[in-house]
Parts: structure tokens; sequence; C-alpha cells
């Protein structure tokens, strides 16, 4: 049974699983993403979700092994809304019709409501609504009634009121259907009876005494990298169970200006957490000498920064626990239909990368939010904006941004680059817009003049772009004013540069570091 009320989200593979889920939290639901093998009665039945949706997905129900729901599901006590692929799903399966459409929909159509009460309570009659089918829906299965149309299909949607089972055609979770958010809330309100007790507040309450429960009075280990996932879990488990948290930051070398001092204000000074700063930058550094290949400096990082963390979390007594700011997106991509370990595209090591051997159970109190409502948590947990809305910074830190080997010199003129590039972002007010920005130091110098000498010096690459997940990104069409900015700052004041390139290339072909 769930805590709190809840909605099932079972991912048949559609593009848009992710944004349903979204929409519903945004309803203040809680809503989980579950893959259609795990679907069954009686996880209905234990987990009493107060509704089920089945989402698109790029199958045939005709197709062999295409994934279906259990029959015995529909008759578990929780409402269905099917959505697409999830509606013929429902219509194949209870004893309708489906069909290779003569005529496929993609795009918008417009929409006419049949049936204007449940689903459509408050809809207008006539509006816009977004399809993405090849097959359709040709006869309702006994008990259901159409009650959309478009000009396309007389079966845009369809229900079976008594038993509580909709199902519609189009997608309601995506911002063309104009009456999506209306038809969600009947959903959810009406039909499944929710309230919308989902807040970031509430989860705060929940948690902390869940963590309390969980760890008894064992202690907690917390790799804090200052990012923002693995902050607002530190002032999250803090919160829980004060000094039985202690949090280690690997100062690895490789850190960007002023990090180190800005992690030991916030958390030491401000929110007096327990704070292990390791200094551990020579232990790298003459590990990394001489290394010039972007795989072997990632691996040689990975390993010492466990080896650093193990060392350091051996000498907490009592430690049982290790904590770790995983959210829900990570946990979606490791466990989805299609998705799975095989499809997961990065294979980054974090700065919370497991020390594996040492045997300790996980806290992950952030593994059902998305980033905005950890974003929301921080906030509420007094988190200044300056982390909240900080860039991800990748675990291997400068050193996959040094072309090259990496030497204390280098890091000091990426370094030095990197702050006035952020510094002139920022001051232009484009920070926030941004998904990244930074510099990368070239393994190249080139002929420049200054003064009325000649120089030879190294060249800075900025790297500014554009993205929602890192999957994908375009370069930022930064103002010419602040490149110039940029430029200028980097040329005149970091020593050893004499010349300022900016990235043009999107991901994918290219990746957003360059290594
Ligand atoms: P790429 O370069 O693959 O980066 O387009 C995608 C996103 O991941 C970040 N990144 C990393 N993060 N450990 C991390 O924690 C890593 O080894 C790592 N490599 C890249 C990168 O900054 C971007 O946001």
């Amino acid at each position: 049974m769930q805590a709190h009320e809840s909605i099932l989200i079972v991912d048949y593979g559609s593009q848009y699983t992710q944004l349903i889920a979204r929409r519903i939290r945004e309803q203040h639901v809680f809503c989980r993403i579950i893959p259609p093998q795990t679907l069954t009665a009686e996880l209905i039945k234990q987990e009493q979700p107060n509704g089920v949706i089945l989402s698109g997905g790029p199958n045939s129900v005709y197709q062999p092994n295409a994934p279906l729901p259990p029959r015995e599901m529909f008759d578990a006590g929780a409402p269905v809304l099917g959505i697409c692929y999830g509606m013929q799903a429902m219509a194949h399966l209870l004893g309708g019709t489906v069909e290779k459409s003569g005529k496929r929909e993609y795009g918008r159509s417009p929409l006419t409501i049949k049936q204007s009460d449940g689903l459509f309570k408050d809809v207008k009659p006539e509006s816009v609504s977004w399809m993405s089918h090849g097959d359709s829906v040709t006869k309702t299965p006994p008990g259901f009634v159409p009650t959309a149309t478009t000009s396309n299909t007389g079966f845009a949607a369809m229900a079976d009121s008594t038993r509580r089972l909709y199902a519609l055609q189009f997608h309601p979770e995506v911002a063309h259907t104009e009456e999506g958010p209306k038809i969600l809330r009947n959903f959810l309100f009406d039909i499944c009876g929710c309230r919308g007790e989902w807040t970031m507040a509430s989860f705060i309450e929940h948690t902390t005494q869940r963590i309390r429960e969980t760890a008894g009075k064992a202690n907690v280990v917390l790799g804090l990298s200052g990012g923002v996932d693995s902050s607002v879990a530190a002032v999250l488990i803090h919160k829980a169970v004060g000094d039985q948290l202690t949090c280690v930051f690997v100062d690895n070398g490789l850190l960007r200006a002023n990090e180190r001092a800005q992690v030991e204000k916030m958390f030491s000074r401000h929110f007096h957490i327990k704070l292990d700063v390791v200094d551990a930058a020579q232990r790298f550094l003459k590990r990394l000498a001489g290394v010039t290949d972007p795989e072997q400096k990632r691996k040689i990082i990975g390993e010492e920064f466990i080896r650093v963390f193990e060392q350091e979390a051996k000498r907490i007594p009592d430690v049982q626990f290790l904590a770790q700011g995983t959210l829900y997106p990570d946990v979606i991509e490791s466990t989805s239909a299609w998705g799975g370990p095989s499809a997961t595209i990065k294979t980054h090591h974090n700065v919370g990368g497991l020390p594996k051997q040492m045997n300790l159970k996980l806290i992950e109190p952030l593994r059902d939010l998305f980033k905005d409502e950890v974003r929301e948590v921080g906030a509420l947990l007094g988190l200044p904006d300056d982390v909240l809305w900080r860039h991800p910074f990748p675990g291997p830190g400068l050193a996959v941004r040094i072309l090259g080997e990496v030497t204390e010199e280098r890091l000091q003129i990426v370094r030095e680059a990197d702050e006035r590039v952020i510094d002139e972002i920022k001051k232009a007010d484009l920070y926030r817009q941004l998904w990244q920005v930074f510099a990368v130091l070239l393994p190249v110098k080139t002929v420049g003049v200054m003064g009325d000498e000649r120089t030879y010096e190294h060249v800075i690459a900025v790297r500014a772009v554009t993205s929602q997940d890192a999957m994908t990104a375009d370069w930022a069409k930064l103002p010419p004013e602040a490149l110039g900015r940029i430029s200028n700052r980097i040329i005149n004041e970091v020593k050893g540069v004499n010349r300022v390139v900016y990235d043009i290339s999107s991901k994918p072909p290219s990746t957003i570091e360059w290594e």
C-alpha cells in the first residue's frame, strides 16, 4: 500500500512517457513509471495506486511479442487510462478491433467530443489534439462507447465509465493538445479521486522521517561534489540525522576556481554539516602524469576517487549507509522496458561512484524526483540559487577539458580561463539559459602578436550549449559582444594564452565535453 496517493504509468516505449509523468507531478500527484513486464493484477492489488496509465509505444498490438498488459489487470479495481498504443492494447484485449489505418495521423488533428462527462467534463466540444499513430481502433470492446472523433477516425477516444476504463488515441500530455491538461486533471481528480497532496514540503517531511527510521543510530557517509543533486541530498539527510551524516569532499586538484572554498563555506560554516575535505590533488596529478588518452584519464580518476573516498569513509565509526543524489531520470534509464543498461548512453563515472566492497547500504532520498523538483526541495531547505542552478560539471573535472597531459601549469590556465568565461556569462545574464558553458585548453600553440612582440602560446576554446537532458545539445548562439568580452579578458588576463576560439558543433555528432 502506498503511503501517499499515486498513479502507475506503464511504459510501452513512448517518447512521451516522461512527459506524462511530468504532467501528473505538476498536478501534485505522485506517479511512478514501470516497465510492462512488472505490471500484474497482484501489483495493483498490493500497491493500490489511485489509477493506472498505459503509455503509447512503437509496437502494433498484433505483432508477435507485442508487450500487452495482463487482462486481469482491468478488473483489479484501479481506473485505467490508455493513451495511443495503450488504447489499442485495451481495445485488443477487451474484445474490440484494432487495424492498420488507411490514413495515418501525425500531428495536429481537430477533435470533436461526443460525451462530455467523465474524462471530458468541461472540455470544449471542438479543440485541437495531437496524434501520432498508424494503427486505429475500428470497433470498441463490449461495454465501451466511442467518446470523441476526428476527421480521420470515429474512435479518437472510448470509455467504459462503469468499469472506469478510459482510452485516448491522441496524446493529452503534449503541449499541442489544447485540452490535454483538463483531460488529465479530470482523470486524476474526478475519476481516480486524487487530492493533489504531493508537494515538496510534504516530500521533505515524509523523507526525513523515512531516513531517520532507516538510519537508526548508524552513521551515513555522502560523497559531496558541490553539484545540485549531492548538495540537496546532503542538506536533506542532515535535516534528518544531523551529525550522523559526514560528507566527504575530495579535492582532486581538477576543480574549478574557488570550488573547494565555496563548498566549505556553504556546508561546513552555513549548514554546520560535518565535512571532511580531502586534499588529494597530488595523488591524482601523480597518477595522471604523462597520460594523454581521454578514456585512460577517466579510468584513473574514477579509480582514484573510489580509493580516496573509501579510505576516508573507513575512518568514520559505525558507518553503515552510503548516501547518493540519484535522481528519477537515472532510475528510469536503468530500468525502463526499452532502455535498460544496454541503452545507457553515458558510462560516465560520477562522484557518487560506489565503493562496492565496503558493503554499505544505500540511501537515495531523491530517487523519486525530477531535477526541477530537486531544485524546489533545495530552495525550501535554504540552498541558494547559486548552488541550485549550477551547471553540471563532469566527475573527471578539468582533466577532460585539458586536451593532452594534465599538468599544474595547464590546470591553472584552463581554470583561470573558465573563471572568466563564467563571470562574463553571468554578467550578461545568460547563465540560466545555458545547459553548460566552459573553457577547454587545446594541445596546440599558435602565433600571435602582443605589443610589438611575437608570441607563441596556447589556444582556449569556449564551449556553450543549450540542452534539455545532455543527450542532445546545440551550440549556443551567444551574442558577439559577450564572446568578444570573454575573448578579451582571457587573452589579457590569462598568462600563456594568445587566442580564443568558439565551438560551433552540436551533439550529435560532437559531444558536449571535448574528451
Ligand atoms: P558528453 O560530453 O558525453 O556529456 O556530451 C554529457 C554530459 O555529461 C557530463 N559528463 C560527465 N559527468 N562524469 C560525470 O559525472 C563524467 O565522466 C562525465 N563526462 C561528461 C557533461 O559535462 C555533460 O553535462
